[in-house]
């Protein structure tokens, strides 16, 4: 009982933290706002990125890196953004928006910052994978960028209790949870919902963060979209937990990198898994390849452009 008591007046703490929180940018609202099936989606983001002169810097920097390899420079964010294409600079944007509030200064919050870009690449493959799958790749690139937002919360309100989880021997979404209940008596994933509501974030979002841990949540789910995307994040995030323990996954061959994610990575809950491990398995090395490019010049563009 007194551990429920702990518990309890923790999350009451944090909520009164979150009040103290800094916004999180408008920048990252307007893009969520964005409508990624509109026409005019190419240049409403564009305006959101040219608007920050900073923003324009670090998009270029990212169109001009080895993975995008372009026969010319690019030099503007319009040839930027048709480079990388505007729903991947949707993500990008938020990225870099979101790194600057939650700036990492400890290896654990540079893994923190790995983990999640390698869930929204992973997710954003997943759903261009899936055959109408009811959800935009972009959407899914956000949900996994956010999934976690509880622990990047932690950086800010609780530094000290995202070391003593990083601290703690945990490789399984539930250990991690288990760990923060053991040393904290509360758990990422309420303090992302408390979150959620401090920043207004969408709801679909907000469903992602708040349900990301329940693995029944998928089939439970009235709108079908959701639970696709709520698996599909779920999925993702269980991948990278795999890839941060041992990155050589993705250079096996993909029939055993399939047998790995169907003994690690599928879960018996999911009565309608989002995609095969087969599927999956011939994209796994360019999931990690991708998230590490980005996470690598996300974190170095924020740590040297800061002028
Ligand atoms: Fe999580
Ligand atoms: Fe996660």
């Amino acid at each position: 009982m007194s551990q429920t008591h702990h518990a309890r007046s923790n999350v009451i703490d944090l909520a009164a933290h979150a009040e103290q929180l800094p916004l999180l940018p408008t920048v990252v609202m307007r893009v969520l706002a964005l409508d990624a099936r509109s026409d005019q989606y190419f240049e409403a983001l564009l305006a959101v990125a040219e608007e920050d002169p900073t923003f324009a810097v670090r998009l270029i920097r990212l169109a001009n890196a080895p993975r995008s390899a372009p026969a010319k420079p690019i030099i503007t964010i319009r040839q930027a953004v048709v480079r990388l294409g505007a729903r991947e600079c949707a993500g990008l944007v938020t990225a870099l928006a979101v790194s600057r509030v939650f700036v990492p200064t400890t290896a654990g919050q540079r893994n923190l910052w790995r983990h999640a870009l390698q869930v929204a690449v992973g997710a954003r493959t997943i759903t261009s994978l899936i055959t109408n799958p009811g959800v935009l790749p972009a959407q899914a690139y956000l949900a996994g960028l956010l999934h976690d937002i509880g622990r990047f919360v932690m950086f800010e309100a609780a530094t000290e209790d995202l070391g003593r989880v990083d601290e703690a021997p945990w490789h399984s979404p539930q250990q991690l949870i288990d760990a923060e209940h053991t040393l904290l008596g509360y758990d990422h994933v309420q303090l992302g919902a408390l979150v959620c509501r401090h920043w207004s974030l969408p709801q679909v979002i907000t469903e992602v963060i708040k349900l990301h841990h329940d693995y029944a949540a998928p089939d439970a789910q009235s709108s079908v979209p959701l639970g696709t995307l709520i698996a599909i994040v779920q999925l993702a995030d269980l991948l990278s937990m795999y890839l941060m323990d041992s990155p050589e996954l993705g250079d096996q061959e993909p029939v055993d990198i399939a047998a790995t994610l169907a003994a690690n990575c599928m879960r018996p809950e999911w009565r309608h898994p989002p995609i095969a491990p087969s599927v999956l398995a011939q994209r796994v090395g360019a999931i990690r390849d991708e998230a590490a490019e980005v996470a690598e010049r996300l974190l170095d563009a924020r740590t040297t452009s800061t002028t």
